[in-house]
């Protein structure tokens, strides 16, 4: 039991004063549910991605008798597993939805046939997975996020019809990567099979994708109509169903390439348990595959809809140093629609190496009828796409031409305008924080070339280089310590910073769920003096909270236990074995519930490619939050998709930094606009793995660290001023992130100017048995943390510890303390 203990934190729990019992049948929506979901049903389709069409869809009013088919007909996914994922009311999957937008479902037989392949493949896979260990508790550690592959089966099936739709399902989550075998990142030979067979012999035939990433799809040239639905959250099937019908239309666009596994790139390494050497440096996602000119399947960007749009520059400027592009965009087609407009920028590889080009603005225009235009205004600012210069820590724009291009995916752009840099600017003068991994990112000279004459048609523009003032960066950033601080014992500071520790005492909760005021929270502040708590709990796909809960003299309690997000993965004798820690709830207790809104996963967000999606998902989050007594929200997360295995990707936006940092702010503001509510953004940085995630080390250069794993953060911060930012698990060149006083002092506190606080993920409890120690709560605090989550005696020790022997000082301690003390004062419910 010696790693049960490890995962346990003390706590106790607090008599929850604000509990309001919420009513209405288990498949009936309170108000502020049927609330949410109907303004999200008004974006979700926006989110979808068609791959292929051949114009068969929608279907007309009168075919509405149809074959459903493939894993997520019944098992319809919506969204991860792990602290991502939301407890909603109730999930309809898409059988239910078509059956309710009344159509008729012919192929029962096959689905009944599936249900029953499906419990034994699962039986035997617990069986399986839980088979290596003798006690439930290492076996829940060991095999958290684990998932089934889907089985391969042979069930007869109608192979012709006049419509068929092969929904096709994966599902991810924390705590393990994906891996590229037949069910999980490849197609089953069933699935294969089927799908062919369904393509060729049914008059209209549709492969959907509920997934949260992609999979390969080579296999499937025979497939004419192709959509990714994603996760939606609570409205998953019903968007399908409205797609289907042509109540509504796919207008997303990719935000990360899907393409045949064999395409990405191999050159930096994944999934190592140790050490993961990001030798790629700045080639990820589509910066490799465009400049590498690898013929991708669907490029980032891409996206098609039911109808088709033609888009014309109407005006080409620059003003100091901001580029502006006004375009016209028109639906040439028969369907009405939305267009996605991206632009990009090729800078020159003067001293340094550069990627074909990278995504600087993009907009999206309003529905457009058949003939309808719009026009869009997209613009941005030269220096916030400066290059890193590691040799002089600069930020610069070398000399050269600067090509912008226009279009509607990565790989069908044409170019608008040249801005010539006459000599090299420093944008910004920096330190080198990040150390230096022993390797030389891969660089490649750009194999796509532009030609003579279409470069002599464009408007060419000469840099004012006098509208650049060079930033020069100090790092001497302070913050005020009230005398109320001051006042405190240092008992009391040391207990300001370790998560909900000492609040009282007793009880226990596990990571993923130690607060204990509101019931399946994750996390909260202690409460020191008159302080009331912050409480915290997870996203990004809505507000995690318990479902069911009780109240007693001690507080709230969930209903399901302790390990109710961990249990999944257990057999029957497993679950029995440990159903001793369930809650004994007292005789004619009232059960509570919190049901939450269930959004769309951040993928499918930023897949929209728009703001106002965003925003309205971080609104309804934040509404919630109200009514919850929730104050910080761990989201939005913004992790890059380096590599398509990572587990965690469907929480994530992008392989693109600047996509990823306008999505998050949205979300962000969104939050932030209700009062006391607000987010913590995630998981700084360069957190792209599952596997061994406690102790993982990233080998990052700090050119790819500046220019992509940090740069969404950067943006994000900028445009919405979040009031928390979470640290990852993750060790960057050998330092925690939580214990490197460079990232979270120098980098985010000074250089990207964030005033708030700065939490570590929840780390209380690892043991110390790895290649890399685990981080310590004093070593945290030092490097400027704020508070060591979720909180143990342990965590608190360290530091009354490093007190004494003056490896804390006071003065460090009390900047940290101060930061809690005020945001209980300002947010604590
Ligand atoms: C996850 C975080 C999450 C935290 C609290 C951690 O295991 O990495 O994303 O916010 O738990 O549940």
């Amino acid at each position: 039991m010696k790693i049960f203990n490890i995962f346990i934190v003390s706590i106790i729990y607090l008599v929850s004063a604000f509990a309001v019992p919420i009513k209405f049948g288990k498949r009936q929506y309170g108000d502020y549910e049927s609330r949410h979901i109907e303004i999200i049903d008004k974006y979700t389709a926006e989110s979808t991605v068609l791959l292929r069409k051949n114009n068969d869809f929608p279907l007309s009013a009168n075919e509405t008798s149809i074959y459903l088919y493939g894993n997520g007909i019944r098992k319809t996914i919506k969204g991860g597993t792990g602290s991502g994922d939301v407890y909603s009311r109730y999930f309809e999957n898409i059988e239910e939805a078509f059956i309710k937008g009344g159509y008729e479902i012919l192929s029962k037989d096959y689905l009944d046939e599936y249900d029953k392949i499906y419990e034994e493949a699962h039986h035997k896979f617990l069986e399986e997975i839980n088979s290596k260990y003798d006690n439930p508790i290492m076996s829940m550690l060991e095999n958290m996020g684990a998932k089934m592959d889907e089985p391969e089966y042979d069930i007869p099936f109608n192979q012709e019809g006049d419509v068929a739709i092969y929904v096709l399902s994966r599902i991810s989550g924390e705590g393990t990567d994906r891996v590229v075998k037949k069910g999980d990142v490849l197609l089953t030979d069933t699935e294969v099979k089927m799908i062919n067979a369904l393509a060729t012999g049914y008059k209209k035939f549709m492969l959907v994708l509920n997934t949260g990433g992609p999979v390969d799809l080579s296999g499937l040239e025979a497939v004419q109509n192709i959509l990714i639905l994603s996760q939606l959250g609570c409205n998953t099937s019903k968007t399908l169903v409205d797609i289907v019908s042509g109540q509504k239309y796919p207008s997303g666009k990719l935000t990360t390439t899907w393409t045949k596994y064999e395409d990405y790139s191999q050159i930096g390494d994944f999934g190592d348990k140790d050490d993961t050497y990001y030798k790629e440096g700045i080639y990820v996602g589509y910066r490799y595959f465009d400049s590498a000119d690898i013929d991708v399947m669907f490029p980032f960007g891409f996206g098609l809809g039911y109808t088709d749009f033609e888009y014309t520059v109407q005006s080409v400027t620059l003003e100091g140093e901001e580029f502006n592009v006004v375009v016209s965009v028109e639906n040439i087609g028969e369907f009405k629609g939305k267009e996605v407009i991206q632009l990009y920028l090729s800078k020159p590889s003067t001293t340094l190496d550069e990627p074909y080009q990278v995504l600087v603005q993009f907009g999206k225009t309003k529905e457009l009828a058949p003939t309808e235009s719009d026009l869009l205004n997209l613009k941005f600012k030269l220096s916030d796409f400066a290059s890193y210069d590691t040799a002089t820590a600069t930020y610069i724009l070398d000399s050269g031409a600067y090509l912008v291009r226009i279009g509607n995916s990565s790989r069908n752009t044409s170019l608008c305008g040249q801005i010539n840099v006459e000599s090299k600017i420093v944008v910004k003068q920096l330190q080198n924080k990040l150390g230096t991994p022993d390797f030389e990112d891969f660089t490649t000279v750009s194999m796509k070339q532009d030609s003579e004459a279409e470069l002599a048609t464009i408007p060419k523009f000469i840099l004012d280089a006098s509208s650049i003032q060079t930033i020069i960066q100090t790092y001497d950033k302070t913050y005020p310590v009230s005398d109320e601080v001051k006042a405190l014992t240092p008992e009391q500071k040391a207990t300001l910073v370790i998560g909900a520790f000492g609040a009282t005492e007793g009880s226990s909760s596990i990571v993923g769920a130690a607060a204990f005021s509101v019931a399946g929270a994750a996390g909260q502040t202690a409460m020191v003096a008159d302080l009331r708590p912050v409480i915290m709990a997870d996203g990004p796909a809505g507000l995690r909270l318990a479902k069911d809960y009780f109240i007693d003299e001690t507080g709230a309690h969930t209903t399901e236990g302790p390990f109710a997000a961990l249990i999944d993965v257990l057999t029957d004798e497993f679950k029995e074995m440990i159903s001793y820690m369930n809650p004994q709830i007292p005789e004619g207790a009232t059960i509570y519930h919190q049901y939450a809104t269930a959004i769309p996963i951040g993928t499918a967000i930023a897949q929209s490619w728009n703001r106002e999606f965003a925003y309205v998902c971080g609104d309804i989050v934040g509404a919630e939050m109200k009514i919850f007594k929730v104050q910080l929200w761990l989201a939005p997360a913004l992790n890059i998709h380096r590599s398509i295995l990572c587990g965690r990707n469907f929480e994530y936006y992008s392989e693109d930094p600047l996509i990823s940092g306008i999505m998050a702010a949205a979300i962000t503001n969104g939050v932030q606009i209700h009062d006391k509510a607000f987010v913590t953004m995630k998981h700084y940085a360069a957190n792209n793995q599952e596997t061994n995630r406690y102790y993982s080390n990233s080998h990052v250069s700090e050119r790819a660290m500046r220019e992509i794993y940090l740069k969404g953060f950067e943006i994000a911060i900028r445009e919405s001023n979040p009031k928390a930012i979470m640290t990852s698990y993750n060790l960057v060149n050998g330092v925690h992130t939580n214990e490197s006083k460079e990232l979270t002092n120098d980098i985010l506190r000074n250089e990207f100017d964030f005033n708030g606080i700065v939490m570590t993920d929840w780390m209380s409890g690892f043991p110390d048995n790895q290649k890399y120690a685990i981080p310590y709560s004093n070593n945290v605090i030092k490097a400027t943390g704020d508070i060591y989550m979720p909180g143990s005696q342990g965590d608190y020790d360290n530091i009354l510890k490093a007190l004494e022997t003056n490896e804390l000082t006071m003065e460090e301690l009390e900047v940290s303390a101060a930061r809690i003390y005020d945001l209980a004062k300002e947010i604590g419910y």
